[in-house]
């Protein structure tokens, strides 16, 4: 059986039910999400167990990292079969704040980035993004006091700018990454995986096959760019429109020409119809 997950809805709430597992003595993890949440997010939960006592996942579709363009109003909410999840992961409570609570009459602070928010990947085709994703997740960081909080590495530009925000903010929770969750053929799990077509669900695969397929390559000595030249073509004939795929240094996310440059990640975004795939994977390095 399940224990079920403690829902908090603002944060008093949060920082009662956090301050009480500290008086025992127990570690705290955080998982910010959107909800809609798959095996991707419970597989953060999961690590959050191994690192502290307590899970608090928070729920919350964060307006201001979504383009007036972009999906906000549409994004999925499923919050009971969300909590299911949760509980079924193991996790102690789930912060679910209403946006009145996170931004306020009156609101006028955002966080500023340079370097890995300004990487010429996810930055060029949504500008606005991180600003917003770095906003809400330092106010989620500072209103839980966590020992740790956990991001996947699915979102892989996303996880080195929560990174470098916390180490330059001097936030005290340590910040994890967690491996990718696919499904059985390889796509990575998504929340937005529920917009495709059967017909588009069969071709997203394409995109994981290409970035293995370069990884493989890179590793194994292959000119670089020849073997992105090729991975783009993959995807495009699987009937992708590519926004960019590119090889980046793992950490810095810099440009790199060749293997010695890394440890190397290669990363890519891509449209099928409608919908914006993400995917990145790591090339093996000795
Ligand atoms: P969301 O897209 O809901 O993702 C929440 C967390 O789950 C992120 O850290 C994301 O990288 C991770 N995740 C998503 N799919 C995954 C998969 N297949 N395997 C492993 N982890 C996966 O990312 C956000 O929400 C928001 O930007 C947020 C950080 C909550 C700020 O609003």
């Amino acid at each position: 059986m399940t224990s079920s997950v403690a829902v908090l809805r603002d944060v008093a709430a949060l920082r009662a039910a956090v301050r009480g597992w500290r008086e025992k003595g127990e570690r705290v993890a955080l998982v910010p999400t959107m909800g809609a949440l798959h095996a991707g997010h419970a597989s953060l939960v999961t690590e959050g167990l191994k690192r502290a006592d307590r899970v608090v996942a928070s729920i919350f579709v964060n307006p201001t990292q979504f383009a007036p363009t972009e999906d906000f109003s549409k994004y999925p909410r499923t919050f009971d079969a969300d909590l299911a999840k949760l509980a079924a992961a193991g996790a102690s409570a789930c912060f679910a704040p209403g946006v009145e609570d996170m931004y306020p009459k009156g609101f006028c602070t955002a966080v500023g980035l340079e370097g890995p928010a300004k990487a010429d990947l996810e930055d060029r085709f949504r500008p606005t993004h991180f600003a917003g994703v770095a906003t809400v997740v330092a106010k989620l960081l500072n209103q839980a006091g966590a020992d740790c909080a956990i991001f996947g590495e699915k979102d892989y530009q996303q996880l080195k700018v929560v990174a470098q925000m916390a180490r330059d903010l001097d936030i005290a929770t340590e910040i994890v990454g967690a491996p990718t969750v696919r499904e059985a053929d390889g796509l990575a799990m998504s929340s937005r995986n529920v917009y495709l077509s059967p017909d588009e669900r069969t071709k997203a695969v394409a995109i994981f096959g290409a970035l293995s397929t370069a990884a493989g390559r890179i590793a194994a000595g292959e000119v670089l760019g020849h073997v992105m030249a090729d991975a783009r073509e993959e995807i495009v004939a699987a009937g992708f429109a590519i926004d960019y795929i590119e090889a980046r240094h793992a950490e810095t996310l810099d440009r790199v020409a060749r293997r010695a440059d890394g440890p190397i990640r290669v990363l890519a975004a891509a449209k099928l119809g409608a919908t914006r795939l993400i995917d990145n994977v790591a090339v093996p390095h000795d």
